[in-house]
C-alpha cells in the first residue's frame, strides 16, 4: 500500500468552499482500530457547520479535515487487539464527527462502530445507512421503547432519518402516521405510513389524537405542538434540540432527546433487515468522491429524499 491517498479535504473551517480534493497522508490503524478501503461515504450537509467537525475532543483544532462519516468498504488493515472484523470483510458504519472521515480513499474507524455490510446491496446503498438508520433504530427501541400495536408519529417522514423512522416503526408492529410536505405522500406511503398529514395544507395536530410516540425531526413548533398529540403517559423523542422544560410533565408523557452513537450491533441488526429485503436504503444522488465539493454544495432544496453519497472505487 502506497503512503499517500486521494482525499476529500478542508484546510479553513469553512463550507463546501473549502472542499478540496488532494493527495493526503494514509492514516495508521491505531490499537483497536480498523483501516476501511473507502468504497462510498455518505455526506451529512449540516456537518461543516459543526464545532466537533473542525476539533479535537479537547477543543483544538483539527485541520486538514476529511468529511462524511458514514462508510461502506473493505477491511484493508487491522490496529493491535482487533480480531474482527478481519482483513478483506466487507462492512459499513459511522465514523465520530470528531475524527477523520471516509470522504478519502482509506479511513481508520474504531472496530466497534462497524458491522458486516449488507450483502444484498451495493457499497453506494449501504453507505446511506448507519447515521440515519442507527438514530432512527435507538429513537424508537432505546429512547420510545416502542411496542408492537402501538401507534407512532413520524414528523419528516420524507426526510434523512424519517425514512428510517417510518420503515422501523412498521417493522417493529407499529401503525405509523408520518407528516411531512405533500409531494412526499406516495412516497411516505410505500414506505409503510398508514396515513400521511401534508404540513402544507392541516395542522397535523389538529387531525392527529392520542398517539403513543411521537418522532419528531422537525423541531420548533412541529416540537411543541406535538406533546398535544400523545396520548397521556405517551413517549416524544425529538432530534434536533432538547424539548421545552415543563412541557413533558403538563402534558403527563415521556420525552427525551439524544444523540445518535455507534453500535456495532445494531448496525448488525439494521444490515439483516436489509438482507431479509424489509429495510430499504434511500438514497437521493450520488457523486464521485473528486467532485466532493459540487456534493456539499447540492445540499439546497428541493432535492429528491435520501442520502447524497460520494463514490470512491
Ligand atoms: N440527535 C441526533 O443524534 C441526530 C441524528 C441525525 C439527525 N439529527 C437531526 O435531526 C434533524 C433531522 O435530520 P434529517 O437528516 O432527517 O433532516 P432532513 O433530511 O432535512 O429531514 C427533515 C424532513 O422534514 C420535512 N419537514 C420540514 N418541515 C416540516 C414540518 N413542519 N413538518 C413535517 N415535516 C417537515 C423536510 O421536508 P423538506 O425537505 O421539504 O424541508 C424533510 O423531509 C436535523 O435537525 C438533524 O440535525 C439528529
Amino acid at each position: 500500500m502506497t503512503a499517500t491517498m486521494k482525499a476529500l479535504r478542508a484546510h479553513r473551517r469553512g463550507g463546501p468552499e473549502q472542499l478540496v480534493y488532494e493527495d493526503a497522508p494514509v492514516p495508521y490503524p491505531g490499537p483497536g482500530e480498523v483501516l476501511v478501503a473507502v468504497h462510498a461515504a455518505a455526506i451529512t450537509f449540516a456537518e461543516l457547520s459543526w464545532d466537533l467537525s473542525w476539533t479535537h475532543s479537547d477543543g483544538t483544532d483539527r485541520t486538514p479535515v476529511i468529511p462524511s462519516h458514514e462508510v461502506s468498504g473493505t477491511v484493508a488493515a487491522v490496529g493491535a487487539g482487533v480480531t474482527r472484523p478481519t482483513v478483506g470483510e466487507e462492512v459499513y458504519g459511522l465514523v465520530a464527527f470528531d475524527r477523520d472521515g471516509a470522504a478519502a480513499e482509506y479511513v481508520t474507524v474504531p472496530a466497534e462502530a462497524l458491522a458486516g455490510k449488507p450483502r444484498s446491496v451495493p457499497h453506494a446503498l449501504a453507505a446511506a445507512l448507519p447515521l440515519a438508520a442507527l438514530t432512527a433504530f435507538q429513537a424508537l427501541h432505546e429512547y420510545a421503547e416502542i411496542k408492537p400495536g402501538e401507534t407512532v408519529l413520524v414528523h419528516g417522514g420524507a426526510g434523512g432519518v424519517g425514512v428510517y423512522g417510518v420503515q422501523l416503526a412498521v417493522i417493529a408492529g407499529a401503525t405509523v402516521i408520518a407528516t411531512d410536505v405533500g409531494t412526499q405522500a406516495p412516497f411516505v406511503r410505500n414506505l409503510g405510513a398508514g396515513r400521511f398529514v401534508d404540513v402544507t395544507r392541516e395542522q397535523f395536530d389538529d387531525v392527529v389524537r392520542d398517539v403513543d410516540v411521537v418522532l419528531d425531526t422537525v423541531g420548533g413548533a412541529t416540537l411543541e405542538r406535538s406533546f398535544a398529540a400523545l396520548r397521556p403517559g405517551g413517549r416524544l423523542v425529538t432530534l434536533s434540540a432538547p424539548p421545552p422544560a415543563g412541557l413533558a410533565e403538563r402534558y403527563g408523557v415521556r420525552a427525551s432527546f439524544f444523540v445518535v452513537r455507534p453500535d456495532s450491533a445494531q448496525l448488525g441488526e439494521l444490515a439483516y433487515l436489509v438482507d431479509a429485503g424489509r429495510l430499504r436504503p434511500i438514497v437521493s444522488r450520488t457523486f464521485p468522491v473528486s467532485e466532493g465539493r459540487q456534493a456539499y454544495e447540492s445540499g439546497a432544496l428541493p432535492r429528491p429524499p435520501g442520502k447524497t453519497v460520494l463514490i470512491v472505487r
